[in-house]
């Protein structure tokens, strides 16, 4: 049976719509919701004939509001939606979001992680002079970045590498692996356990 999809993006959607074109069957891409009027992936969706929203988010900049998170959660839950896809959303879910869909919320990161969790993970990478960078798919648990992890893949740094250069190649890997795991999730192959620390 189909898995109704969900992506939550801030920004440009290029995750967005490499799940959308991906191969993540049973799985499919219901409708994009966003937290920035001005996001690219916003007129990605519209190209892409996916049902898109803005939602308003609350007064904070890295957070929910608790109120508008329940108004996300609600929103979700009526329209259906089995897993949440978090896409480059500049927003650490914690609250109701967490509570309604605890073990189906997906978010992809630039690093392979725990390395390097938060803002320009690849610009961190980069500076800090790793040979091997890469790109995370995880579960989210609430904390930053964190939570048991899916999969993940690796990106050599190059020697002519600049922090863009790098970045460029970890986005085309992140396009190849989260449609793999959220198909891995929808077909149950995927599925949360708690990390032991
Ligand atoms: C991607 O690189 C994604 O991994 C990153 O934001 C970018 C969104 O690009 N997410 C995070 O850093 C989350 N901590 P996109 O809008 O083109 O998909």
């Amino acid at each position: 049976m189909e898995t109704k999809i969900a992506v939550l993006a801030s920004g440009t959607g290029s995750n967005f719509s490499a799940l959308v074109n991906g191969d993540t069957g049973p799985g499919r891409v219901d409708i994009l919701l966003t937290d920035n009027e001005n996001a690219g992936a916003l007129k990605l969706a519209s190209e892409l004939g996916v049902d898109s929203r803005y939602l308003y988010p609350g007064k904070y900049r890295t957070k929910f509001g608790t109120k508008e998170e329940e108004y996300w959660a609600e929103f979700l839950l009526n329209r259906g939606i089995q897993l949440v896809c978090l896409a480059g959303l500049m927003r650490i879910i914690k609250g109701p979001l967490l509570d309604a869909f605890h073990g189906r919320i997906m978010n992809i990161h630039p690093s392979l992680l725990p390395a390097f969790p938060g803002l320009d993970a690849q610009g961190q990478a980069f500076r800090y002079g790793v040979k091997i960078a890469g790109c995370t798919v995880h579960y989210v648990d609430g904390g930053t970045d964190t939570g048991p992890i899916i999969l993940q893949e690796s990106v050599p740094v190059l020697d002519s590498d600049q922090r863009d250069s790098l970045a460029a190649r970890i986005l085309l890997k992140e396009h190849e692996i989260y449609s793999k795991a959220v198909k891995a999730h929808c077909q149950g192959r995927a599925v949360y356990s708690e990390v032991v620390r």
